[in-house]
């Protein structure tokens, strides 16, 4: 296919709609193509709920962090009241970003006119400003970005007209009701920068087709699970998410044969027999399993390059333990070495999809729910 004029043309998508037996992947130009990663922008990240990570980041009053996500400035803050909001990280004189990374504030100082601004967002004053007409601080607060929680885990979305976050997911707040949300501690979260398109690390996250190989000397190691080499079950979800079950013994948040913690106290149903693993819309990652959570939080910063944190989230009492410290370092050692090998792999699929010479590819019954991904995006892209 070439790219240019016809990119947006159905039938290049028409593979990827089939039924699974039938099925290809999208064309390689989805995966780099800038105006396509435009159209994902202005019908997908600017319409939908977009996952910004667990609100523990967010300690105390005043607590703040920057996100440029797809491209558009927001600060996080918990204001003096304890609530978490989103707003436009762009001053209200001339626009300019007004803060970078993360810190503790009661107002925000513009570095530019020295505008400043509460940590609610309202306006607190604009120096230089007396004599103009009709400018009321109260019509000159920071631009409101919608910030909803599933438990402690906050999405925006840039839509005043979008449907809530409880409405947008359905039923996911009903399958992880059990894992104990408002407890979950988030303890560590680690970044790092992966050259690849979003949706490559999203495929890779949801398919365990590819762990006996890229993790084979981790996750893997020693035995292949039953689980690693069975067809994908996709599963009716009612609401803007899918969801990978995976039925094993222990935990899968520790590499073979390291020792944890006690299970999570109040797991119920399947919960307590396997793991659970959330795409969530629009790029979010989850990984439930018996005796933690963690989430994989992607912020995409161009058609071939993510931001990546993975976040890990424990029981409140299991945090508490004297022995916290020292245990945890087995599962911090599990995403490290698995997220590493997952980065490597993902660079190597963008290098390789960039190619003029690559196709779209077969679908394995293993890869159900990145098919069902792949079909939920180019529905929103009306592709
Ligand atoms: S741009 Fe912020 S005060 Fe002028
Ligand atoms: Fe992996």
């Amino acid at each position: 296919m070439s790219t240019a004029s016809n990119l947006f043309d159905p039938v290049h998508y028409a593979g990827a709609r089939r039924p699974l037996p039938d099925a290809t992947s999208l064309p390689p130009a989805a995966y780099y193509d800038p105006a396509f990663y435009q159209r994902e922008i202005d019908m997908f990240f600017m319409k939908e709920w977009n996952f910004v990570g667990h609100a523990g980041r967010l300690k105390e009053n005043g607590s703040w962090f920057t996100i440029d996500f797809a491209g558009v400035p927001v600060i996080v803050v918990r204001g003096e009241d304890g609530v978490v909001r989103a707003f436009a990280n762009s001053c209200r004189h001339r626009g300019i970003r007004l803060v970078n990374g993360e810190g503790k504030t009661r107002a925000f100082v513009c570095p530019y006119h020295s505008w400043t601004y509460e940590n609610h967002g309202g306006m607190r004053g604009a120096p230089g400003m007396e004599g103009v007409n009709c400018f009321d601080k109260a019509d000159n607060g920071l631009i409101p970005v919608r910030l909803e929680q599933i438990g402690p885990f906050m999405w925006i979305n840039f839509d005043p007209a979008a449907p809530s976050l409880d409405a947008t997911m359905g039923d996911l707040k009903t399958r992880i009701a059990s894992y104990s949300l408002d407890d979950l501690v988030l303890t560590r979260r680690k970044e790092y920068k992966v050259k690849c398109n979003w949706k490559v690390y999203i495929e890779n996250f949801m398919d365990y087709y590819h762990t006996p190989t890229v993790h084979r000397n981790s996750l893997a190691l020693g035995s292949v699970s039953a689980y690693h080499r069975k067809p994908v079950e996709l599963e009716h979800c009612d609401g803007r998410y899918l969801v990978l079950y995976g039925k094993h013994e222990g935990t899968a948040g520790l590499l073979p044969g390291a020792k944890g913690f006690p299970f999570l106290p109040d797991l119920e149903g399947r919960s307590l027999e396997g793991s659970n693993f959330f795409y969530t819309s629009t790029c979010g990652l989850f990984g439930f399993t018996k005796d933690c959570v963690w989430y994989v939080k992607i912020n995409p910063t161009g058609p071939d390059s993510i931001d990546l944190t993975v976040g890990s989230c424990f029981h409140k009492d299991i945090v508490a333990r004297p022995d916290f410290e020292q245990v945890v370092q087995a599962y911090y050692e599990r995403w490290n070495v698995a997220v590493a090998e997952d980065n490597v792999i993902v660079e190597e699929q963008q290098a390789g999809v960039r190619s003029p010479l690559c196709r779209p590819g077969r679908v394995s019954p293993m890869e159900a729910i990145s098919y069902a991904f792949r079909k939920h995006l180019i529905d929103a892209l009306k592709l």
